[in-house]
């Protein structure tokens, strides 16, 4: 898969080469290009921002550095390549949206500064790029640097090859619409806090049980929005007993809160 990234702070970047992602890198299952949006200034003082019309707090990245940089990744990549533009107006970015990314062959993202980059160049890239405006979540970054972090490393561990054990990619919170059960190792006795029994048995059905119960009770207590989208048709005696200890009951078919 080949990513390109334009920013005006490549060094933000870096930290792809370390770790699954750095190693992906190597053994070119990832091919990450970063490109430094100043390259593609042409004035002595390397401006990539201006003062926004209409007044107003702060500066906006100028468009033809953005369409220079852009067109540059254009010339040597696949054909309309998907185009993120981490923004805090963007639609939120999920597992089910990382998973859509890892089955592109190219994308690529536009890191933003300042109060953001001149609308004319989204809309421009629109003729070249699926243009997608993506959120990290519901709070405000000082660029779109660490939100492309996160969203390489969220897509890149789902490319086959890159996580080591694929068997680890479908127990891990959100894999299956849950969160994740919690994990204890060795020792089964650490400060007189004991790992819980059921985990020590050996009876694989029986853990397989409580770890399925366990992640009820969390999604309950940390997510209760992510309860709403599970298909109540599936849930067995085991997790409806969880569930309703938890403060939920099957009504038409869609898990909603116990009234109480
Ligand atoms: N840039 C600034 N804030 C952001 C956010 N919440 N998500 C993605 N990019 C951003």
């Amino acid at each position: 898969m080949r990513i390109d990234i334009v920013s005006i702070f490549p060094e933000y970047l870096d930290a792809l080469d370390l770790s699954l992602i750095g190693k992906a890198r190597q053994e070119r299952l990832l091919d990450v290009r970063v490109r430094d949006l100043r390259d593609f200034t042409t004035d002595r003082h390397r401006t990539v921002d201006d003062t926004p019309y209409g007044g107003g707090a702060g500066m906006v990245m100028k468009a033809e550095p953005w369409a220079q940089a852009l067109e540059s990744v254009l010339e040597d990549g696949p054909r309309r390549p998907v185009l993120v533009v981490p923004s805090p107006a963007g639609a939120v970015f999920d597992q089910t949206m990382a998973h859509e990314f890892a089955g592109l062959d190219h994308l690529v993202f536009a890191c933003g500064r300042y109060e953001g980059i001149d609308e004319r160049v989204i809309d421009w890239a629109r003729d070249s790029f699926d243009v997608r405006p993506v959120s990290l979540g519901d709070y405000v970054l000082n660029g779109g640097e660490v939100a492309v972090l996160a969203m390489v490393e969220a897509v890149g561990r789902l490319v086959p090859g890159v996580v080591g054990n694929p068997a680890s990619l479908v127990e891990e919170s959100h894999a299956d619409g849950l969160l994740e059960y919690p994990v204890y190792t060795k020792p089964s006795s650490w400060r007189d806090r004991e790992v819980p029994e059921v985990l020590l048995s050996g009876n694989h059905a029986r853990i397989a049980g409580w770890r399925r119960s366990e992640q009820f009770r969390r999604t309950a207590e940390r997510r209760p929005d992510l309860l709403a989208e599970v298909d109540a048709g599936t849930l067995g005696p085991a997790d409806l007993a969880v569930l309703g200890e938890a403060g939920f009951d099957v009504v038409d078919g869609v898990l909603v809160r116990s009234a109480r």
